[in-house]
């Protein structure tokens, strides 16, 4: 495959309609604060998902967004590759589901389970379809309804994440635009500082399972924040090389919106100054693998990426799983 090969034609988001602030925590009896929440993590908001909101609908909204972005009808979809760790049901896929609402007939569709790194393994996927043979419009969505998948007694996790959808399009490359390099890794023996425990094939739920909570998102917080930023340090530098350029060619870094720490600490290792960063953490929370369309999204809409635009992503998330990529728009 000769790159670039790929490129994003168009993006869209969605969120549920219910914005949550830090201050509702706790009137639920959480122990914890606002002025907590926002030194550590630097999250004022989330949205979460209500009666009739699901993963399907939020991604399935996002994707006609980057649909018309791109010029782009559904019986014109070769693919659909959804990253999710919070699907609608187990089984089917959520992405079959989208493709039956959209009414994408010819596409294909199924869903990675990648975490954090759900988009970004998506789009690199779909590049690799799309150079293997007859797929020439691949629609790429990372979304969650984390909100139903957390303990919402446990202040450890529960502040952290929240709920949305980001789309992409993504059609053959014209004129030297796409993903000009791009980067994957994972390592499952880290696998238990962030997963749901119980609740899956290996461990079936019962009530008592369900009244623990073992069912749902148990984090080892401090591990976790400490192997993100080594490891999307790494990340960066990987996805430079491959591209065969230097931080201070990067317009643009959209980083997975963890924690406003962790951001800082990736983008001071890849020498990209805070104006050069996009961070929306405060008004989402970490939506997992819906973090960085959401976030390129609202770039490509503030004008901050355009035509001729070179942006780094980089993601880390659960599994471990991590990746990067550089992208000439
Ligand atoms: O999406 C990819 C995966 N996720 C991440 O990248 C998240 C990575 N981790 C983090 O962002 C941070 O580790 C956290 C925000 C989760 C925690 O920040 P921290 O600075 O690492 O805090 P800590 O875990 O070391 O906890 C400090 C204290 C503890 O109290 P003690 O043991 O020192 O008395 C916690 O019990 O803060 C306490 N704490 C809270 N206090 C108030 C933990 N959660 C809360 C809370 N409100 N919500």
């Amino acid at each position: 495959m000769k790159r670039p090969f790929a490129m994003i034609a168009g993006t869209g988001h969605a969120v549920p309609k219910r914005r949550m602030s830090n201050d509702e925590f706790q009137a639920l009896g959480i122990d914890t604060s606002d002025e907590w929440i926002r030194d550590r993590t630097g999250i004022r908001y989330r949205y979460v998902a209500g009666e009739g909101e699901t993963l399907t609908s939020i991604s399935t909204e996002a994707a006609r967004m980057a649909m018309q972005a791109a010029g782009v009808t559904a019986a014109e979809l070769d693919a659909i590759v959804l990253g999710t760790a919070s699907p609608d049901h187990l089984l089917p896929s959520t992405a079959v589901e989208v493709q039956a609402a959209l009414g994408a007939t010819r596409a294909v569709a199924f869903d990675i389970a990648a975490a954090c790194s759900g988009w970004l393994y998506g789009a690199q996927v779909a590049e690799g379809l799309m150079a293997a043979g007859h797929y020439e419009t691949v629609l790429v969505i990372g979304a969650e309804l984390l909100t139903r998948i957390i303990n919402w007694k446990d202040r450890n996790t529960v502040v952290l994440f929240g709920d949305g959808a980001g789309a992409t399009v993504l059609k053959r490359s014209t004129r030297g635009r796409g993903i000009i390099s791009a980067y994957m890794r994972s390592d499952g023996t880290l696998a238990t500082l962030l997963h749901r425990p119980k609740g899956g094939a290996a461990c079936p739920s019962t009530p008592e399972i369900i009244a623990e909570g073992s069912d749902k998102i148990q984090m080892a917080g401090r591990e976790v924040f400490k192997n993100a930023v080594r490891s999307m340090a790494d990340a960066c530098d990987r996805a430079l090389d491959g591209a065969k350029l230097a931080a201070s060619d990067i317009d643009l870094l959209i980083p997975h919106q963890a924690n406003i720490r962790i951001i800082e600490a990736t983008a001071k290792h890849a020498n990209i100054p805070m104006e050069k960063v996009f961070v929306n953490v405060d008004r989402y929370g970490n939506t997992s693998a819906a973090s960085i369309p959401i976030a390129l999204d609202e770039a490509v809409r503030e004008g901050r990426v355009h035509d001729g635009s070179v942006v780094l992503f980089v993601a880390f998330g659960a599994g471990f799983t991590w990746g990067s990529m550089v992208v000439r728009f």
